[in-house]
């Protein structure tokens, strides 16, 4: 069993992997991961994200330690990441690690949850269970706004939002691969729905799939 899940930044999409994970021990992969991974250590060989040759390299041999570094989740990995995500030569790179995973999840577990922009239409396009988790761009900015008030970041509303909406554009609009929900995905908007209504949705949506035809 294979869920693809895929949206924008900050629409709730991990929480709600994890959750369906938690619910039905699927092993979870967040491959926005992989690209922060593959951002990241473009900018600690002091390289430029944009630059294909570098980035490219350096997916080719990913340390997958990285996926742990506390760097992972700083605003600029997020920046170099979705820069190397428009390259088609590291989305290549990445695509047999996903499939892998999704095909073969780790320690025997029954399915896989995947998290990302293009799981449902490129890295899945068969997976049994295709959700788009969006929210408004506003809703989006709010979220990250209270998330690092809570680490201890004085953030400014303004600057968050024109980047939460820079990176939509920059993921809806590359040739490969674009953020667009799949054909046959249930489309789930957050911006109104809580956590739990929406998590209720898809588990629903999961069982009816499992049960036997
Ligand atoms: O979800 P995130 O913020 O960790 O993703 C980081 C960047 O990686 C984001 O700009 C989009 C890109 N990404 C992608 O192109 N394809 C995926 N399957 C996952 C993430």
């Amino acid at each position: 069993m294979i869920i693809a899940i895929d949206g924008p930044a900050a629409a709730g999409k991990g929480t709600l992997a994890r959750r369906l994970a938690d619910e039905f021990g699927f092993a979870y992969l967040d491959t926005g991961g992989l690209y922060r991974a593959v951002g990241l250590s473009v900018l600690r060989v002091g390289g430029n994200p944009a630059d294909a040759g570098v980035a490219e390299a350096q997916s080719k041999s990913l340390d997958l330690a990285l996926l742990s570094d506390p760097e992972l989740r700083a605003e600029a990995t997020g920046n170099a990441a979705s820069k190397v995500a428009a390259l088609p030569g590291v989305r290549a790179n990445l695509l047999d690690f996903q499939r892998n995973f999704a095909a073969n999840p780790p320690e025997g577990r029954p399915g896989a949850v995947l998290d990302g922009r293009d799981i449902g239409t490129v890295v899945c396009p068969g997976a049994d269970v295709k959700l788009f988790v969006t929210a408004s761009a506003e809703v989006r900015a709010k979220r990250r706004f209270k998330e690092l008030e809570e680490r201890g970041v004085e953030p400014d509303f303004g600057v968050i939002l024109a980047d939460v909406r820079e990176r939509d554009e920059r993921d809806m609009n590359r040739e490969d691969a674009p953020l667009k929900p799949a054909e046959d995905a249930l489309l789930l908007d957050t911006s109104n729905l809580d956590i739990d209504a929406v998590f209720l949705r898809a588990a629903a949506l999961v069982k009816e799939r499992m049960a036997p035809q």
